[in-house]
């Protein structure tokens, strides 16, 4: 057992992608052959569980079962289908413990069913959410965990008691609401983490075209946010603490990396996974303490950058040694 020891539990979702690509997406009542089919484990909370696991560990590590510095607990449910099975395989195989992943009786495993049309890359997507709406409303925090951290793919109830249980309990926690979906006023007060992207950072902030960043950060930290951060995809990572904007500090800008792109998908949940190992290794909540913002910006902007060089969803996330050191 290494010397210290942080636990992240991802409470979150969990989901099939079929993936179809087609030249073109066929019209009521006709047929067309597609280019190609493929499956995929993914589900925000997956993908962000495996990027967590991914960034902390080696592939020989994950592979042998090795125990390191951060221990990553997916938290959520599957259902008793076909899939169940080699979906908790795939992630262990990434380094994610699963036992507190709940196989439901009667429930199907969330699906996505994904259309790309080749010819302008556009994506259409059907979610079947399945086992991930039925996760039981009940505290799932074991008292072990370092830092919970939380999309908004399952149910928003379960979403809230738990982000309400682990902050009376000490742990750090960590909230990507994606899906945006509008949460209550007191689910930001003393929120210790909030990652969105542009649209999410839009729609709850409620200011439709932002002419300042400055006015969206001010937004949720004048509602109680310790550390905001918004991605900005090609253009960067716009972010702003608690204490630094009661010092009337301006917020800070970090350039996304000049890289070749090739498939952007998982880079925001590499991205958010990374941060996280970070926020856990700190184990503190402000930026006043040991937890340096600064460096765990730059370490999660990294790790990005490698995600969207590379075709693909969790397959995409770079393992610690992939990880660019500058
Ligand atoms: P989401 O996919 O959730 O919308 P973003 O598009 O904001 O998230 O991307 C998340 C992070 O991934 C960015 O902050 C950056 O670190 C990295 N990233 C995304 N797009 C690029 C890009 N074109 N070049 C380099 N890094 C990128
Ligand atoms: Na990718």
């Amino acid at each position: 057992m290494p010397l210290s020891h942080f636990v992240i539990s991802v409470i979150g979702s969990l989901n099939v992608d079929l993936v179809t690509r087609t030249a073109r997406i066929p019209t009521a009542g006709e047929t067309l052959t597609a280019e190609s089919f493929d499956t995929g484990f993914g589900g925000k909370g997956a993908n962000q569980a495996v990027a967590c696991a991914r960034v902390s560990r080696t592939q020989s590590q994950a592979r042998n079962g090795e125990s390191t510095d951060v221990e990553v607990r997916m938290v959520g449910a599957v259902g008793d289908d076909q899939f169940a099975d080699d979906f908790l395989k795939s992630l262990q195989a990434g380094g994610v413990e699963t036992s507190k992943v709940q196989k439901l009786p009667n429930q199907k495993t969330g699906v996505a069913v994904i259309l790309v049309e080749s010819q302008t890359g556009e994506n259409r997507i059907l979610l079947s959410p399945g086992a991930n709406y039925n996760v039981p409303v009940v505290d799932l925090l074991q008292r072990d965990t370092t830092v919970a951290l939380f999309q908004l793919e399952v149910p928003i109830e379960v979403a809230l008691l738990n982000m309400k249980a682990a902050r009376e309990r000490d742990i750090v926690v960590i909230l990507n609401p994606a899906p945006a979906i509008p949460l209550p006023e007191d689910a930001y007060k003393g929120l210790d983490h909030l990652i969105v992207n542009e649209t999410e950072a839009s729609i709850l902030s409620g200011i439709e075209n932002p002419t300042s960043w400055n006015d969206v950060t001010s937004v949720f930290i004048n509602r109680g946010v310790q550390n905001v951060i918004i991605t900005l995809g090609a253009e960067g990572v716009y972010y702003q603490t608690a204490a630094r904007h009661a010092k009337s500090e301006p917020a800070k800008v970090l350039p996304a990396r000049k890289v070749k792109v090739v498939d952007t998908t998982a880079a925001g949940d590499t991205f958010v996974g990374a941060y996280a190992v970070s926020v856990a290794r700190s184990n503190s909540r402000t930026v006043d303490a040991s937890f340096d913002i600064d460096a765990a910006i730059e370490y999660a902007n990294r790790a990005a950058s490698e995600t969207v060089q590379k075709v693909g969803a969790q397959s995409a996330i770079p393992w610690v040694d992939e990880v660019p050191s500058s």
